[in-house]
């Protein structure tokens, strides 16, 4: 075969999806809208404002709120080195290699001619990085900057001169120093793409100072997440959350001096009405058959959670040879998550385990009790579950989890609880919080089998979102073309979607494309119908059409 024919076969690479991503299209895209915009509308009705966040952040952001020996950051966030940052790194590892083997030659004029201007384009680009706040501003970073760039100009007039110079011992103590300042340059950490978006909140409310703000502060977001986990159904790499967070400043003790219960009861009242939201979003999604979740995990002490676990960890090790290996490795580092174990022959050891809500304080069991009862008052049913300990580290008392049908193994469509000290955690005052995050493509897949069952039924799902029909415009002939422009403007902007063929086309191959788009009607627009301004509309069902006036047209279609 010629090379030209070879040419011709060779097809071109076809591309896909990245494994666990997808594209979301028309018409599922209108049900995501949907859901999406009952968020905006039920939230604002409980005072929650959106806050729209970057989809990435400092790895250490994670590491210090969901916790190194989570999951999430150990396995599952997909991290780089900023660019910037991959550029510094490579040129000072270079400035260091052309260094040691300098070291080892005697002062040669062009070589440190070489070197020098080097050290001066490294400068350069530590110097705007460092302006543009891409490397940290420090005044340790602002020194090393400095005395490489005095020890430049004091070198660059040297290796000028005809007359050159120097001894090997002042070479040496260059190159060093050269070496050792550009080491010392802090020059930031690695990205993630965000895994969840608590952590976010939290930087976010610290970062605008909103502990000034009224409180508690509420915020709502919906977006992408990323977590590398094995893609199966509702679960990807890419998926979306729609979450909120409930932020509220800790109040100095002399102020709540002897209004302890009232400080309890309020946070109590701040977890029940985030649930209580939740399940008034999903009822309004019309999301059916779910299940409400509910644990304390008490708080950090050795009367509370800290003493809960040390118990927990020595009966774990006490039957460890009949956990698996997963459970084994947990009893060290996070006894906790044995308990969210699904293998089967580890269930009824688990089973038998002691429960935390034997060993809450005073102060967690009181909160915890009134979380339920201030549930009840709301007629939010809740199931307790002293397994759920849920996957990261912030958490404190109140957890919760919604499961919902029809989605297999995955069927956890919302997980949430509170994390008081996180914000602390992360730099800014001691804040209390609470907030969940929904798995919207679980949420959305949900609402497909209930959508998909109530068809079945004949009832009507309450998120159908069959879009209104198209109206048809037939037009033949230039004149009409201009009449029909105007028209699809008119209903456009009346609100109608309107399909406007783009060429000519006889009337009866423009009235089968418009069944094709399941148009109810069609205008018919040809020269007699701009003539006498009477413009024919057929309803395509039945065939039957009529005239109307420019005027008329559309009363009648809202009439329709
Ligand atoms: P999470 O339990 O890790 O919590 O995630 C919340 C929800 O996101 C899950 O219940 C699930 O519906 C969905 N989800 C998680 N991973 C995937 C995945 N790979 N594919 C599809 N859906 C997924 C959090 O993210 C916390 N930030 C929630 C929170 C907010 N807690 C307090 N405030």
């Amino acid at each position: 075969m010629s090379e030209g024919a070879a040419k011709k076969e060779e097809k071109p690479r076809k591309f896909q999806a990245i494994r666990g991503t997808r594209d979301l299209l028309p018409p599922e895209t209108a049900l995501w809208n949907r859901v999406e915009q009952i968020a905006h509308e039920v939230f604002a009705t409980f005072g929650f404002g959106e806050i729209r966040l970057p989809i990435v952040e400092q790895t250490e952001l994670f590491r210090r709120s969901v916790g190194i020996d989570t999951d999430i950051v150990s396995k599952e966030m997909f991290t780089f080195p900023e660019n910037f940052r991959e550029q510094l790194d490579l040129r000072r590892d270079y400035l260091a290699m052309r260094a040691r083997e300098l070291r080892n030659q005697l002062p040669a004029k062009d070589a440190m001619k070489s070197f020098i201007s080097f050290t001066s384009d490294f400068l350069d680009l530590a110097h705007s990085t460092f302006s543009r706040g891409q490397i940290p501003q420090t005044a340790e970073n602002k020194d090393s900057l400095d005395q490489i760039h005095s020890r430049i100009l004091s070198w660059e007039p040297k290796v000028k001169q005809k007359e050159f110079q120097c001894t090997e011992q002042d070479w040496l103590l260059f190159l060093s120093d050269i070496v050792m300042l550009a080491n010392r340059l802090e020059i930031g950490g690695l990205i993630s793409l965000r895994p969840e978006a608590t952590a976010s909140v939290c930087r976010a409310y610290i970062e605008h100072g909103m502990q000034q703000l009224p409180q508690p502060v509420k915020l709502y977001y919906m977006g992408p997440m990323f977590r590398r986990e094995r893609p199966q159904k509702g679960r990807y790499r890419q998926f979306y959350q729609i979450g909120a967070e409930v932020l509220d400043h800790v109040r100095p003790a002399e102020t709540i001096l002897g209004e302890v219960d009232k400080e309890l009861r309020r946070d109590a009242v701040i977890d029940a009405e985030v649930i209580e939201m939740l399940m008034t979003f999903f009822g309004k999604c019309g999301l059916q058959g779910t299940t409400v979740y509910i644990n304390s995990i008490g708080h950090n002490a050795p009367n509370c959670r800290r003493g809960y676990v040390e118990k927990l960890r020595a009966e774990l090790t006490r039957i460890k040879d009949k956990l698996g290996p997963d459970s084994q490795r947990r009893i060290d580092a996070n006894p906790l998550r044995v308990l969210d174990s699904k293998l089967e022959s580890e269930q009824p050891y688990i089973e038998r385990l002691p429960r935390i809500a034997d060993h809450l304080c005073d102060e967690c069991k009181a909160h915890y009790a009134a979380v339920k009862r201030e549930l009840d008052q709301r007629d939010v049913k809740y199931q307790e579950n002293w397994r759920l300990v849920r996957g990261l580290d912030y958490y404190m008392r109140t957890t919760f989890e919604i499961i919902a049908p029809g989605l297999g193994s995955q069927n956890a469509v919302c997980g949430g609880g509170r994390y008081d000290g996180l914000v602390e955690l992360l730099g800014g005052r001691p804040t209390k919080g609470i907030g969940f995050a929904i798995g919207e493509d679980r949420l959305i897949l949900s609402l497909q089998e209930v959508d998909k069952r109530s068809s079945d039924t004949g009832v009507q799902s309450p998120l159908a979102t069959h879009q209104s029909p198209p109206l048809y415009i037939a037009w033949m002939g230039e004149r009409a073309y201009a009449t029909a422009l105007g028209a699809a403007k008119t209903l456009r902007n009346a609100g109608f979607r309107v399909e406007l063929p783009p060429v000519e086309q006889k009337f009866g191959t423009a009235l089968g494309r418009a069944v094709q788009l399941r148009a109810k009607y069609a205008l018919i627009l040809g020269d007699n119908e701009v003539t006498s301004g009477e413009w024919t509309l057929k309803t395509l069902a039945d065939g039957t059409q009529r005239k109307v006036s420019e005027q008329q047209l559309i009363a009648e279609l809202k009439k329709m």
